[in-house]
């Protein structure tokens, strides 16, 4: 692109399509049942949002500038070195703090084709190429991963699960994917919704990170935990990469109410633990009742379902999603993922679930 008069960003930053969150509010007064965001139904935990509250008694004073009292409950609660987590505003700032520190021009990174949107921005924001590898049956693929790795490669980001998909890859596949990466190539394991998981064959990533130089998870209190507007999340990585990142960081990146509301989120086990518990009963059951009614749901491991709808007949996800407009109801569109025919759907309460179901069935009869 030819430059313009007047001060211009650097190359890659113009390529960058912006990030478009889903749709979160509809004209006219009342209720809006609104499953496009991957929030928790149970809200936060009444502990976390009364440590927010006392907060407020401090505004004047900086905050901890590595949150401290968050990496200690943290590496607490899971077992870690506290001197190697770093907390990030949401772990889209951490996403992006390891794409600044690692990734710059004539550098690649890889993520795979259906991968959270973020990677891509955050690769072209800092003048390297992605490089997007396919997937096999909605889900990341190693060997195809694995064969687009080149003498350029600095990093490869895999969302585990994937967001917007659900899929995600056994620990087996992670390791493999690791074992076949040079030495150099940083594994950005985002676990953002590792909470929800319930399989024997998956691990978020604390294992490679304990294990290996390369490996970086990411985490976040916007979706269990219920915490998304304060932008809250964390990385566990190898020391010298959590060196890195505390070098670039903003010196106080993390708000002190948002360390206390962590820190007492992450004491509450009993609200996680029902969190967890009411996502696995309806993620089940919404996916049964929609396949039942005739839609096709790619299975999930996640807080959300990928719904997939006929491309013609008046049934389109687009008809769908014209119609749950005007129940009041909103998914997610995901065509900018490259899911034209498809809208995601996180679960809600029950009530909410009921009347998706309930007005999903409605559309279909009456198309
Ligand atoms: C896969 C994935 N990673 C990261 C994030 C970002 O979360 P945060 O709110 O912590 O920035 C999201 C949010 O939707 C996500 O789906």
């Amino acid at each position: 692109m030819a430059a313009k008069r007047g001060p211009n960003p650097r190359p890659g930053i113009l390529d960058i399509a912006p990030y478009v969150p889903g749709t979160s509010a509809l004209p006219g007064a009342g209720k809006v049942i609104k499953l496009s965001s991957n929030e928790t139904p149970l809200g936060p935990s009444p502990r976390a949002v009364e440590a927010y509250l006392a907060e407020a008694a401090h505004l004047s004073r900086y905050p901890d500038g590595s949150a401290r009292p968050l990496r200690e409950a943290l590496a607490k609660r899971y077992g870690l070195d506290a001197a190697r987590i770093v907390c990030g505003a949401g772990s889209d700032e951490l996403l992006n703090l390891l794409a600044a520190a690692y990734l710059g021009p004539g550098d690649e990174a890889i993520y795979s084709e259906y991968g959270f949107l973020v990677y891509k921005i955050a690769i072209l924001a800092h003048g390297a190429t992605p490089i997007v590898a396919p997937e096999r049956d909605l889900t990341a693929d190693v060997d195809a991963i694995l064969a687009r790795v080149s003498d350029a490669t600095r990093m490869v980001f895999i969302a585990n699960p994937n967001n917007p998909t659900g899929t995600y890859l056994s620990f087996d596949a992670v390791k493999r994917l690791h074992a076949g990466l040079p030495e150099h190539v940083i594994l950005v394991l985002d676990a953002a919704y590792a909470e929800y998981v319930r399989a024997n064959d998956y691990e978020a990533g604390i294992e490679l990170v304990a294990t290996t130089q390369n490996t970086v998870m990411t985490r976040t209190f916007s979706k269990i935990y219920g915490l998304a507007a304060l932008r809250l999340g964390w990385a566990y990585c190898p020391a010298p990469i959590a060196d890195a990142l505390n070098r670039i960081r903003g010196p106080f990146n993390i708000t002190g109410p948002s360390i206390a509301a962590g820190v007492a989120a992450l004491n509450d086990k009993k609200h996680m633990q029902d969190a967890v518990e009411h996502n696995t009963v309806w993620r089940g059951r919404i996916a049964e009742a929609l396949e039942r009614i005739g839609l096709r749901v790619t299975p999930s491991a996640a807080n959300f379902l990928l719904v997939h709808f006929p491309r013609n007949s008046g049934k389109s996800a687009r008809a769908a999603d014209a119609y749950l407009h005007q129940h009041r109801i909103i998914l997610r569109r995901v065509e900018e993922y490259g899911f034209p025919d498809a809208l995601r759907m996180t679960v809600g309460t029950e009530d909410e679930n009921r009347a998706v179901i309930e007005a999903l069935s409605a559309f279909l009869d009456a198309a």
